[in-house]
């Protein structure tokens, strides 16, 4: 490969073939299977969604069922998973601990049988399952508390509400939570999909893949962003203070965490569906003075930085979303993953059908020909 076919962070290079989802950057457009994002958070549910994505097509009434009900059957984690997060330092972020415990599901799970649909299956439901069961467990045992065991009456998010808040959340919070589930579960070839494509690709167990994932997922430029969003609002104070705020960034040439995109170069698809949500949930709750601060930041910085198509992404309302709903800043990124789970899957599933190991190459521009220097010479 000659030098001129690099790119930085392979931009523009296509790291797979993929039917499981499609993006155009410039109409800002999100399907999962051909099917919109809008059609999806207007009529479908996360696990329906997740059958979508990992199967490729809608499921029946019963095989749908069959998905919950095995799904809701497998939500308890083993108790040697929350005694390890018993040890896990309280001051960890919940990224790490989640990271540490989805690879320890492979201690007790693991063993390959790739070429089996039934592994692959079970595989799916369990991880889909503990994840976050998982992420409530750490909210609890960091604060010296047991973790809130899964309520098999409620389904998926209004359980995870439920077990983050020991009370059935009311059904329009649930509701609002699904579709945020739905609009974080997949989105073509990000950095922590990528990560999970090329673990699949080596022929690791499932839970090895969704661990390295969740690590990709953590950092500040990918998933860690939504909690910068927050810092970055609570740090402006009031809505006078945004255009001062901004200025002095872009004159420091520092990022703005939750504007920008790789691939889209108009408002995220995801972020306009959250913005509305944000509305139904302030109309519900009262008003919060960040809505109004984000308002006026993505105003300001359209009027800044709209021509080099720099919009809000996804992570610019899905924070306000969580913090009104009384959810700490530190669980929006494990959020996140307990959504994107069902996207490293579908790839997972995808792979293993065309597999070949990742082996890309590089271009290397370090010295050749170097004397090794004894120790006392240099
Ligand atoms: N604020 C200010 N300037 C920006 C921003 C931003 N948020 N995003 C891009 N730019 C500018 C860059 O400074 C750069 O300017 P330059 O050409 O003068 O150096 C130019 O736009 C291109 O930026 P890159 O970072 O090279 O673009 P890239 O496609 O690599 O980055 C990314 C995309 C990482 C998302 C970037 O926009 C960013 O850092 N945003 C803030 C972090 C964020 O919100 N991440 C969440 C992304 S969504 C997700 O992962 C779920």
């Amino acid at each position: 490969m000659a030098v001129c076919d690099y790119q930085i962070g392979l931009e523009g290079i296509p790291a797979a073939q993929s039917k499981i989802s499609h993006v155009d950057g410039q109409e800002g457009i999100l399907e999962y299977r051909g099917v919109s994002i809008q059609a999806l958070a207007q009529s479908s549910s996360f696990l329906e969604t997740a059958y979508l994505l990992i199967w490729g097509d809608f499921p029946q009434e019963a095989e749908l069922e069959d998905f919950k009900h095995d799904i809701t059957y497998h939500r308890r984690v083993k108790y040697r998973i929350r005694d390890m997060m018993k040890c896990f330092p309280e001051s960890g972020h919940p990224m790490d601990a989640l990271q540490a415990s989805a690879a320890a599901l492979g201690l007790f799970y693991s063993r390959r049988a790739l070429d089996d649909p039934a592994y692959i299956r079970a595989a799916v439901v369990r991880l889909l399952a503990k994840i976050p069961t998982m992420v409530a467990a750490f909210q609890h045992i960091r604060k010296g508390n047991d973790p809130i065991q899964p309520c098999d009456d409620l389904d998926y998010a209004a359980n995870f509400l439920y077990m983050l808040n020991e009370q059935t959340p009311d059904p329009l919070l649930a509701h609002i939570f699904d579709i945020c589930l739905i609009l974080h579960a997949e989105h073509t070839m990000n950095a922590s999909t990528f990560s999970a494509r090329v673990t699949s690709s080596t022929l690791t167990d499932p839970y090895a893949i969704v661990a390295s994932a969740v690590g990709t997922l953590a950092g500040p430029l990918h998933g860690g962003a939504n909690e910068e969003v927050i810092s970055m609002l609570e740090e402006i104070g009031s809505v006078e203070n945004v255009q001062p705020y901004v200025d002095s960034l872009l004159a420091r040439k520092a990022k703005i965490m939750g504007f920008g995109h790789r691939v889209y170069k108009v408002k995220d698809p995801r972020a306009t569906i959250l913005q509305k949500l944000a509305e139904q949930l302030f109309d519900k709750l009262g008003g919060d003075k960040y809505y109004d601060i984000a308002v006026e930041m993505e105003r300001v910085v359209a009027d800044r930085l709209g021509h080099r198509g720099i919009y809000p992404n996804v992570d610019f309302y899905s924070g306000l979303v969580y913090r009104r709903m009384g959810i700490p800043t530190d669980l929006f990124t494990p959020i996140f993953a307990i959504a994107r789970v069902a996207g490293w899957l579908a790839h997972w599933k995808e792979q293993l059908e065309a597999n070949r190991i990742y082996r890309p190459s590089q271009i290397y521009i370090g010295d050749h020909n170097r004397p090794y220097i004894p120790i006392e010479e240099r």
